[in-house]
């Protein structure tokens, strides 16, 4: 594992880069005033409507809504992750990229990438070649035209054709024994464990490559040309493959729009090659496994809405239910899901087909229900609502379920629907549910956010925590913390002037956490500017925010803000107080409280009164 790349280098080199250079020696752009214009590069368009600002050193897409800072571009324009973007950014003025030592243990300086990378991408290509120019090649390319793939689609996918016989592969890619021992790790080979015969995994099928979030080919599916079984073939589980982790189709749909409003989530390989063949190229499949929530986690990331397309039949059925429950805990307020169930017999390569585009799309209009929708039909079906027996049985199903919602406001509206369907009232509702979590800790804050990471395919801060909800149902009024973050996000030299920012830093609100954080990082270094906390962020849902948050800074009224700022902190400090207050009395009541905590008290208690954290001067 790489170091972590020191926070004050990222700085210094986002000040040392001009982002009309970095954009500029990717995009053909034009003078506009003075800004920079040209079509966008993450959409497809005639008229431009691709900005970048040398004053802000941001772009920005109108079309699309792309935008970031100059290590956002890089990283989205040539598929990089965050050290690459670095290390990109970092070349061309000739600066070295230094390493932080991380922790005990001293491991090597480079990122070690896998070695199965390299021969999964050969074997890719191997494949692709086949489809062009093997001479068993025809059977392929008729079964995909019989399929109604066409050339770009094929390209787009990087369909291939794994040639009949036992070692095409083998021999183009395994002349040595050590690479065939890395070849059968990767999937691609196997080895007959009693005569130690090695042959190829894929043999006469067309090979759909399955490939990361980054691009890389991580492992195939392989379909047979005619009836033979298996129809599907997968590469097993390898170190860089976990099927129920991974989407096919998540980086083609991405590659062709980088700001997707919503995903569909399709049983088949062959469903999303279909719709995408047919103009809808938002569709992903799981690989032959069960919706997890794993795969809700990752979708989420990246949209506001998932769309699942499922069979009419009992299978469909079944599977539906399971994607619903792997999605509840995953639904904070300003995410949605969506069911459509087909009719039987279909899927949505048959069906698109069949009905053409803008039908199927009706049809998603007109028939895909909310996930609270096919929440209560589901179980209405299963417990009648219509006696008192099925009442209860519905709610004693429901309530656990509800409770697994993160999102407060969906929450409510479900159980307050469950009450209108049993007649419950919110007391007797509450019984069903499981225990509470124990009451909030006081608790230090973690570590400054995972700058120097990847972005946020890796575990990291942000995704322990509750996500930000980028936008809230019903109410238009922003909340009061939001505000604060907005505010502090223009005007970072107000960072200075709070004394005590860690001492709210166990709010379990996003925005309050994230605003904690910021808070932190500016007093460590007051010259941060917003696309330097931006860039710290950058590939997680808190840069999502913050990129937004700073877009908009002609929507606010200049009047009151720092007023405002400083009311939100101060009540933040006084409700942090309380909570602190509460939980270490509880405590007494319980056990002997030592000397540290019997002075926090003592302290806690006299200072009841004065709430002054900040200071409220300077407006
Ligand atoms: P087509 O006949 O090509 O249209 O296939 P389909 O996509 O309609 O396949 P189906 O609905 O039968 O299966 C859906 C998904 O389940 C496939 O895309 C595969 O991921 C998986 N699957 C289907 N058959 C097999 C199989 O025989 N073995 C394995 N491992 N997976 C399969
Ligand atoms: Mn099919």
């Amino acid at each position: 594992m790489a170091g972590l790349i020191p926070q004050s280098f990222i700085d210094d080199l986002l000040n040392r880069t001009d982002i009309v250079d970095v954009v500029g020696s990717r995009v053909q752009l034009k003078k506009t005033g003075k800004n920079y214009s040209a079509c966008c590069p993450f959409h497809k368009e005639k008229t431009p409507s691709f900005t970048v600002s040398p004053d802000k050193q941001f772009y920005y897409c109108f079309g699309c809504g792309a935008g970031g800072n100059a290590l956002g571009f890089v990283m989205d324009h040539d598929h990089l992750d965050f050290p690459q973007a670095v290390e990109d950014l970092a070349k061309r003025i000739g600066m070295d990229v230094p390493r932080e030592e991380r922790g005990p243990g001293n491991r090597s300086r480079q990122p070690v990438d896998s070695p199965l990378y390299p021969l999964l991408a050969a074997a890719s290509d191997y494949y692709r070649q086949a489809l062009k120019s093997h001479p068993a090649r025809k059977a392929a390319v008729d079964y995909l035209k019989g399929r109604g793939v066409s050339g770009i689609i094929a390209r787009d996918f990087a369909l291939g054709f794994a040639p009949p016989g036992w070692d095409g592969l083998l021999k183009h890619l395994g002349e040595d024994p050590l690479q065939q021992k890395a070849m059968i790790d990767a999937g691609l080979l196997i080895e007959n464990t009693e005569t130690g015969r090695r042959y190829d995994r894929f043999r006469d099928r067309i090979m759909f490559p399955i490939r990361d979030s980054r691009g890389r080919v991580i492992a195939f599916g392989g379909r047979v040309l005619g009836d033979d079984k298996p129809k599907y073939l997968n590469s097993p589980e390898t170190p860089v493959f976990h099927k129920g982790q991974e989407l096919y189709g998540l980086f083609e749909a991405r590659q062709h729009n980088r700001n997707l409003d919503e995903i569909m989530v399709v049983e088949g390989y062959m469903d999303v090659i279909a719709l995408a063949q047919l103009g809808l190229r938002n569709a992903v499949a799981t690989l032959g496994t069960a919706t997890s929530e794993e795969h809700l986690k990752r979708l989420f990331r990246l949209v506001p809405s998932v769309l699942f397309c499922f069979d009419g039949d009992s299978a469909g059925r079944k599977a539906a239910w399971r994607a619903l429950e792997a999605t509840l805990p995953n639904l904070q307020d300003g995410r949605r899901a969506r069911f459509l169930f087909l009719p039987e017999g279909e899927d949505p390569d048959s069906l698109v087909r069949r009905e053409g585009t803008e039908a199927f799309q009706a049809r998603i209009h007109q028939q895909a229900r909310s996930l609270a929708d096919y929440f209560f039909e589901q179980l209405s079906e299963e417990a009648d609502p219509r006696s008192l027996e099925g009442k209860a049985h519905l709610a004693t199903l429901a309530a656990p379920l509800i409770e697994k919602i993160p999102g407060a406001n969906l929450r409510t509206l479900m159980r307050q629907r469950l009450s209108d369907l049993t007649g419950l009232g919110g007391e007797a509702l509450q019984q069903l549910q499981p225990a509470p979590p124990a009451p909030p800790q006081a608790a230090p804050m973690d570590s400054p956010p995972p700058y120097g990471q990847p972005r946020s395919e890796r575990p990291s801060m942000g995704q322990r925590r509750s996500s930000p909800r980028a936008s809230r149902a019903a109410s238009g009024v922003e909340p009061p913390n939001l505000s604060a973050l907005r505010t502090l996000l223009h005007h970072p030299e107000l960072a200075q002037k709070v004394e005590n920012a860690g001492s709210f830093a166990a709010e379990d609100d996003t925005y309050a956490q994230l605003l904690v954080a910021l808070l932190e990082a500016l007093q460590k270094n007051p010259r941060l500017r917003a696309l330097h906390l931006i860039a710290r962020w950058h590939g997680t849902e808190q840069g999502r925010l913050l990129r937004a948050l700073a877009e908009k800074e002609w929507l606010i009224a200049p009047d009151n803000l720092e007023q405002q700022f400083f009311d939100t902190i101060t009540r933040l400090v006084t409700r942090q107080r309380e909570r602190r207050l509460e939980h270490l009395l509880q405590k007494a009541r319980l056990t002997d409280l030592s000397a540290d905590e019997k002075d926090q008290l003592r302290r806690l208690l006299s200072r009841d009164n004065e709430a002054a954290p900040a200071s409220t001067s300077g407006l």
